[in-house]
């Protein structure tokens, strides 16, 4: 399983913030944007993995990751050179993602919930077709959105329907098989001269192979594309950081767990991060692991 991280855009609906730089590389309270859903591929065991945005954003993600090893990871990059749609990840991605399957996510999509990397590692090891993730919302216009009948089946997706015929909200996370780069490498731009996602998956669903993983209640599922999303997506990590002492989305933390860096490598990550508190955070954990295992 190839990953891929979509983090173009204009970034027009958080001007100014956006004027100099990248929505993904804005502050969530203490990390990046870009962390959190690139957290979501690691939690689901993907290593190989392909950062793509804009010509004059793309050497920022390159300064934040470099090549991905030093969180045991192998990061490559490629410019979307316009918005010209999400799907179009995927013909951009079409060398990297080779003869595997996929998980596509947009880079400032944040997913949160017990459970999750189980749910991922298990759910992406067996894609057969498309696998969507669909979340309770309560503005579904602004989102895909799935209409299922009873036995939890897909049956429509529209993409931000002016009167949506259900409250499920399809979210930025998206697996598919191989023959999506076929399907993407097939699609016309839609009305308003997008390569559009919702087609993409339209098309699996058309075939009976679209199925729905509902992320229920208790799981959050947060998008950062107003100047209120991302100021309440700041203030949920906040408090969750706070109140449990854990921290969500720390790439360091998650590449150690999951057994993508060593004890000794982490710790050195740590030790880079200075007198923060994010580097004391990690050097605890690797401290109350190597303890536990003595
Ligand atoms: O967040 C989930 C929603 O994301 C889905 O429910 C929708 O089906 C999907 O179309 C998308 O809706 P948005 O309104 O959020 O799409 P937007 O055009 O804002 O793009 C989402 C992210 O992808 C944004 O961070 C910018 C990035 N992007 C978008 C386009 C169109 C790119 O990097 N390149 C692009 O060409």
């Amino acid at each position: 399983m190839k990953g891929i991280v979509l983090a173009g855009g204009s970034g027009t609906r958080l001007l100014p913030l956006t004027s100099a730089v990248s929505k993904q590389l804005l502050p969530v309270y203490d990390k990046p944007l870009i962390y959190y859903p690139l957290s979501v591929l690691m939690l689901g065991g993907i290593r190989e993995i392909l950062l793509i945005s804009s010509p004059d954003q793309l050497p920022l993600f390159h300064t934040l990751f470099g090549d991905g090893s030093r969180l045991g990871l192998s990061i490559s990059y490629a410019e979307q050179t316009r918005p010209d749609g999400i799907a179009q990840a995927l013909t951009i991605g079409a060398d990297h993602i080779g003869t595997s399957s996929v998980t596509l996510i947009l880079g400032d999509n944040i997913f949160h919930g017990p459970g999750f990397s189980h749910l991922l590692q298990s759910r992406l090891r067996q894609v057969a077709g498309a696998l969507l993730f669909g979340y309770a919302v309560s503005d579904p216009q602004r989102y895909a959105v799935g209409e299922t009948i009873e036995d939890g089946s897909l049956v429509s997706i529209e993409e931000k329907p002016a009167e949506p015929r259900s409250n499920l909200a399809l979210t930025g996370l998206y697996a598919y098989n191989n023959d999506v780069v076929d399907i993407a490498k097939n699609l016309r731009p839609s009305a308003r001269g997008e390569l559009e996602i919702t087609d993409v998956n339209r098309a699996y669903l058309e075939q009976g192979r679209a199925q729905l993983v509902r992320l229920g209640r208790g799981f959050s599922w947060l998008d950062a594309g107003t100047h209120d999303s991302l100021l309440q997506a700041a203030n949920y990590v906040q408090v969750l950081e706070q109140r449990q002492g854990m921290r969500i989305a720390c790439l360091e933390e998650i590449a150690y767990r999951m057994g993508f860096i060593t004890a000794e490598e982490c710790q050195e990550l740590a030790l880079r991060m200075g007198q923060t508190s994010y580097g004391h955070y990690l050097l605890d954990i690797v401290e109350r692991e190597a303890t536990r295992s003595d």
